[in-house]
């Protein structure tokens, strides 16, 4: 399946990373775009140089090579690039995912005035009800920014919180990173087993009733 993935410039870069190993590990196409903001977290949090990087574009690309599980799996797509197939319903793509998903995003998606190939994707999956998620990352929120959540979720959209379950006892921020993707594919429809799943014999609770 073609799955587009946009990287913003929320805090949690590595959701983005885990998702496009994931979504690349499971065998699917992935179209790619970071913006400029999501290009500078990236650039801090996960390849640790600071929010100034020289060039958008290396930060990118050497983030696809990092999490990419598949190479020729990803097209890296211009945040400009609203001539590319993503871009229009008619090409067919009906899955995205942003992740994670600025508020600043967020609130272009929620008021249809979109300027880049993320915020454009994502109307075209609203308009022809398709599958979008957003994986926000901000805390506390503005009653703007939850108004936004609703506008999305009224039109159709997955809001889904970048807030990872305790209950499967996490050791590492992969784990918590990963618990919040796989809730993502959960909606996406797409099989993984980046967690445990709750009754699950590696899971460190028992169920309820469940004695053995
Ligand atoms: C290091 C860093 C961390 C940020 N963290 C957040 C965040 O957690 N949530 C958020 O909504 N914006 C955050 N921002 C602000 C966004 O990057 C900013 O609003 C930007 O305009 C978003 O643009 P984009 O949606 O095109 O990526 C952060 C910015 C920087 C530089």
């Amino acid at each position: 399946m073609r799955i587009f993935l946009g990287v913003t410039g929320a805090s949690g870069a590595l959701y983005g990373g885990r998702a496009l190993a994931a979504l690349t590990e499971a065998g699917h196409h992935v179209g790619l775009c970071v913006s400029d903001a999501g290009a500078r977290v990236i650039s801090h949090e996960v390849l640790g140089e600071g929010p100034r990087p020289h060039s958008y574009r290396d930060v990118a690309e050497r983030f696809t090579t990092m999490f990419a599980r598949s190479p020729g799996a990803v097209d890296l797509l211009a945040g400009d690039d609203i001539a590319c197939s993503f871009a229009s319903g008619s090409a067919g793509a009906r899955m995205a995912l942003v992740a994670p998903c600025s508020t600043s995003t967020l609130g272009r998606i929620a008021g249809g005035t979109g300027d880049n190939l993320i915020h454009r994707v994502a109307e075209v999956m609203l308009k022809e009800r398709g599958t979008l998620v957003l994986i926000p990352r901000e805390t506390p929120v503005s009653l703007i920014q939850l108004r936004n959540m609703v506008a999305v979720t009224e039109a159709g959209g997955v809001v889904l919180p970048a807030s990872p379950g305790l209950y499967t006892m996490p050791e590492t921020i992969e784990d918590m990173v990963d618990f919040v993707v796989g809730k993502a594919l959960d909606v996406m429809r797409i099989e993984h087993s980046l967690f445990p799943r709750w009754g699950q014999p590696d899971v460190a609770g028992v169920l309820p009733g469940d004695d053995s």
